[in-house]
């Protein structure tokens, strides 16, 4: 079991299997991106899947998510897929993409085994998704999103981040969109993850604005404490159901009391938290013939001293060296 100090138990594992990205959201990395990991420093597949083993077999792991940067430019992806459901016992399966991959590996990732998607999409705009992702791909992230709908990779949920001036004016037509196309929208309020260090919360459009702007087109009616459980997102009911609507309000509503996360980088390094400063390696036990249950020692403790929450509110927070894209989100 992966316990903390204050009684948090992580059985979510989000696994990055790659920093880079085909896209460059504004919000995210620079035009001409990021220094990339070197390919000796990335984790194997065969690495990969054998920490998974570890996490599913000895340390309580249950659901695991595949991230980036984008997930799907890792060659290896579709037999990791298979090869993590045949472990037993087999654990949920997800996916954080931003879509362009879909429309080409959405049935293979099904079969291999992948439960379900979450797409990120910002806009509507085919212009405004140019300007914010500096590629021209917004007609490539809705075929992907059909395809994943179409292989069976439900529910398929969309990740929205608005930004002043930008694409704050979209949220009832995204929602109306969503709706229609049976997506399960929740917008996330920005976080201070950007390799550009450019955040600031005055420029973050929060919770309580998404809401009121969702408000003056629909009537939405909080669901239940019960049934958001450990989950990032808030959900609501759209105009009585069965549609629902969430906001990840990281920001302005944190709910590090619950959270039940573990992450591995692509790289082989665990973080126990998506604020963490500090690290935990695996890769070098890895790589030394280390026993399963050595390397499940090593993550326990890593996870033992996870901090109560993300430290945004305190005047001394540090944003951790290690950008989002390279996270995992
Ligand atoms: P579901 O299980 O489908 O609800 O996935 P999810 O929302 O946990 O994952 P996803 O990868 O779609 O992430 C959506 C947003 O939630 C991203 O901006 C993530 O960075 C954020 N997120 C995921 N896990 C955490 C977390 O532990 N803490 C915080 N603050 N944000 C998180
Ligand atoms: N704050 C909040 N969400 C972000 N994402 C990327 N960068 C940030 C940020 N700084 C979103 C992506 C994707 C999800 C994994 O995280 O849009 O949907
Ligand atoms: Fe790529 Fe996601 Fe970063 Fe956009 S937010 S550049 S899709 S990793």
């Amino acid at each position: 079991m992966l316990i903390d100090t204050y009684g948090r138990v992580a059985t979510d594992l989000r696994v990055s299997l790659t920093d880079r990205c085909n896209l460059r959201c504004t919000y995210c990395m620079p035009e001409e991106g990021l220094q990339w990991l070197a390919k000796p420093d990335l984790l194997s597949d065969d690495e990969i899947v054998r920490l998974i083993g570890i996490a599913v077999t000895r340390l309580g792991i249950t659901e695991v998510r595949f991230t980036g940067g984008e997930p799907l430019l890792r060659p290896g992806i579709v037999g990791i897929v298979e090869r993590v459901a045949a472990l037993e016992p087999r654990p949920q399966m997800s996916l954080t993409t931003n879509g362009i991959g879909l429309k080409r590996t959405a049935t293979a990732l099904k079969a291999a085994g992948l439960d379900r998607v979450n797409v990120s999409l910002d806009t509507l705009r085919p212009d405004v998704f140019k300007a914010l992702t500096r590629r021209d791909r917004h007609q490539d992230v809705i075929a992907g999103l059909e395809a994943a709908r179409d292989a069976g990779l439900t529910p398929v949920k969309v990740n929205c981040v608005l930004m002043p001036g930008l694409n704050d004016d979209e949220a009832p037509d995204l929602l109306a969109w969503a709706v229609e196309h049976d997506y399960e929208l929740r917008f996330i309020e920005q976080m201070p993850l950007d390799a550009q260090h450019g955040w600031k919360r005055e420029g973050m459009v929060t919770a309580g604005d998404i809401l009121a702007s969702l408000r003056t087109r629909f009537a939405l009616t909080e669901e239940g404490v019960d049934e958001r459980g450990s989950a990032p997102a808030e959900r609501w009911l759209v105009d009585g159901g069965p549609h629902r609507v969430g906001v990840i309000a990281s920001v302005t509503r944190p709910f590090c009391a619950a959270c039940d996360r573990t992450r591995l980088t692509a790289d082989g390094q665990i973080r126990n938290c998506l604020f963490a400063t500090e690290e935990t390696d695996l890769r070098n036990a890895l790589r030394s013939d280390a026993p399963d249950e050595e390397i499940a020692r090593i993550w326990r403790l890593a996870m033992w001293g996870k901090k109560a929450g993300s430290g945004l509110d305190d005047p001394s927070f540090l944003q951790p060296a290690r950008p989002m894209s390279s996270i995992g989100g």
